[in-house]
């Protein structure tokens, strides 16, 4: 069997480049293109929509509502995982040499900005930044950028405030009771929201020395355990944890690396950021520590943007420079009903 392969091989080798060249190349990860009814000038028009994370239910939601913006207004979506700034880079040249006209990004490291703008503008392609604004050389946000993100200190605000008030709900002891706020500040959408739950739970009379920071270095639930394990072996006499991050994955593998030591839901409040990656949370028969999120507006981040795409690509209408979204708090009793008047599940 080997050796018929091999002899194969060989025999297909001189025609093997022309072969590569004619379309035997592995289309890039994650890639996928959904049907468009609408042509442009006789041409299909196709916008790309690349994303950090894509295995993250948060990613899969904006690309969701972003294929549904496409077959409503009649475009082709490319949709790319780009987990490196190699992957972004060799995306916009594969969108160019698809003839798009424009993308969506949310960026794997936000200093990859300059870069970014530079090989859009290379390509004379259109573009909108979601969820993580570009930051450029000097350290500051490209405000020159269209952006579309989270209003992120307030969302965080109203975690702190909300962790606050289950505590009291619950009469749990200043003196039994920690934070722990799982933290990325290298993101500032990341850190504009830990900052806000923080300082929502200070200004509400929480013991500042009592809020244990636990830095990731990989901003998914493994991560967000191993960066736990740390506050929690460093803090074993607290009895109760209050818990915050960016975002439900964050929180997730808090709550999970809390289980691990025997905190359960009666020694744990967790309340995550997004509302789309603790569905399965919520839809577990016994609670956990996982209280509550804020949703976000992933038809926003994934329809609004790529329509505002569109309409400047076909109509010369340039969107918004800023535009910030908010959030609403869902928990075990109001999700499903929340979720569905959102169009997020059926
Ligand atoms: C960041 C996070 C995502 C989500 C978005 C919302 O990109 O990584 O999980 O919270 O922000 O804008």
């Amino acid at each position: 069997m080997g050796g018929r392969l091999s002899s194969a091989c060989v025999a297909f080798w001189g025609v093997g480049v022309t072969l590569l060249a004619l379309g035997c190349e592995k289309p890039s990860d994650g890639t996928s293109s959904s049907a468009a009814s609408k042509n442009t000038g006789g041409e299909k028009l196709k916008l790309g929509f690349i994303v950090k994370q894509p295995e993250e239910p948060w990613f899969q939601l904006e690309w969701k509502f972003a294929d549904q913006a496409a077959a409503e207004l009649g475009f082709e979506l490319i949709k790319i995982g780009a987990p490196d700034g190699e992957k972004v880079l060799a995306a916009i040249d594969n969108l160019a040499s698809l003839q798009a006209k424009g993308f969506v990004i949310c960026t794997p490291d936000v200093r990859l900005g300059p870069g970014i703008v530079a090989a859009a503008k290379r390509h004379k392609l259109k573009m909108i930044a979601v969820d993580d604004q570009f930051v450029g050389a000097d350290g500051g946000f490209m405000t020159d950028v269209h952006y579309l993100g989270i209003s992120a200190g307030k969302i965080g605000r109203s975690v702190g405030e909300s962790l606050l008030e289950q505590m009291n709900a619950r009469g749990w002891p200043a003196e039994e009771t920690a934070a722990c706020v799982v933290t990325y500040e290298e993101l500032d959408t990341a850190r504009e929201r830990t900052d806000g739950a923080a300082a929502a739970l200070t200004e509400g009379g929480f013991n500042a020395n009592r809020i244990f920071k636990a830095p990731v270095r990989t901003t998914d639930i493994p991560g967000a355990i191993d960066a736990t394990n740390i506050v929690l072996t460093q803090n074993g006499d607290v009895k109760r944890w209050i818990v915050c991050g960016m975002n439900d994955n964050a929180v997730l593998g808090a709550v999970r690396a809390m289980e691990t030591r025997g905190l359960a839901a009666d020694a744990v409040i967790g309340i995550g950021i997004n509302g789309t990656d603790c569905i399965d949370e919520f839809r577990k028969p016994t609670p956990t520590g996982f209280y509550a999120s804020v949703l976000l507006t992933p038809r926003k981040h994934g329809y609004e943007t790529v329509k505002m795409l569109y309409d400047w690509v076909i109509d010369g209408k340039e969107p918004p420079l800023d535009t910030r979204t908010t959030g609403i708090m869902i928990n075990r009793e109001n999700y499903e009903q929340v979720l569905k008047e959102q169009g997020i599940t059926d």
